[in-house]
């Protein structure tokens, strides 16, 4: 996983905040007063949101509240209207390089999965890392390390069709770490599958959040997925509820680096 200090921030760390004495983690991740209209439909409307290194933070809210548009802010897949979008403290929007911040610096997990169908389950792994610096050979050993650590080694050779759909959603969440994402952004990952499936999916996440200290932002209503998460945020029409509290004179830099806002709940 990242080998700088700034990634590795243990979660443990990133979660706990002040609290406890120790200087919290910085933030990878700000959405600062974003507003994103489709037409007349104004998705995001004053968002606020700022995420840890190592945190995992849960989206929760009503169909159409912008969780989905908040979640392709972050990927980069959308721009704001108005606001910014900072990665460890860069503008997106002047980022130079965004394909390589798409390919490299994040990895998505969608409801559906989005797995090539006439690929098996490796070879759908690999073709995250086609246009890196692997050799074949390496892609092809990261790509079978990877399913071993979603459990899935016995079905390296399956085919999507051939698979339950919490493995292949396992697969997909395979993929996305295959460049060593610094982030992992999943919309509603466990949304399709029965519970015991999305229990399993739940579970690679909250591995892989203790051990590589992955900083992770996800959309759901899955209760378990709450209780795993760090904290919970509302999105309700396109705003964080209630909104995190305007700078004051004795506060961090900005807004987004606000405490959670009290509709924010820490459970870890
Ligand atoms: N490409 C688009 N064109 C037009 N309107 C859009 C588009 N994408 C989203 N919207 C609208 O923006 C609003 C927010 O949509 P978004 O998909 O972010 O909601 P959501 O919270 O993810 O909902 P759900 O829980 O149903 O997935 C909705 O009113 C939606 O209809
Ligand atoms: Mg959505």
């Amino acid at each position: 996983m990242p080998s700088t200090p700034r990634t590795s921030v243990p979660a443990a760390l990133a979660s706990s905040g002040a609290a406890d004495g120790r200087v919290p983690a910085p933030p990878i991740l700000e959405v600062v007063d974003v507003h994103l209209s489709y037409g007349t439909v104004a998705a995001l409307d004053g968002t606020t949101l700022s995420v840890r290194e190592g945190e995992w933070v849960g989206v929760s809210g009503p169909s159409g509240s912008g969780k989905s548009t908040l979640l392709g802010l972050l990927a980069a897949l959308e721009h704001p209207d108005r606001g910014e979008v900072r990665f460890r403290g860069a503008d997106l929007a002047r980022k130079r390089r965004l394909d390589r911040y798409r390919r490299l610096d994040v990895g998505l997990v969608f409801q559906l999965h989005n797995l090539i169908p006439h690929l098996d389950a490796r070879a759908n792994v690999e073709i995250a890392m086609l246009g890196t610096h692997l050799s074949r050979t390496a892609r092809h050993r990261r790509a079978g390390e990877l399913l071993d650590a979603v459990d899935l080694a016995s079905l390296a050779g399956r085919r999507p069709a051939e698979m339950s759909g919490g493995e292949r959603q396992r697969v997909a969440i395979a993929r996305a770490l295959a460049n060593r994402p610094a982030v992992l952004l999943a919309d509603e990952p466990t949304g399709s599958l029965d519970p015991a499936s999305a229990a399993n999916v739940v579970d690679v996440f909250t591995r892989l959040h203790r051990s590589e200290g992955t900083t992770i932002v996800m959309v759901t209503h899955d209760a378990a997925v709450a209780t795993a998460a760090d904290r919970v945020v509302v999105l309700e029409a396109g705003r964080i509820h209630p909104a995190p509290p305007p700078p004051a004179a004795t506060a961090p830099a900005s807004a987004a680096d606000a405490a959670p806002a009290p509709a924010e709940r820490r459970t870890g």
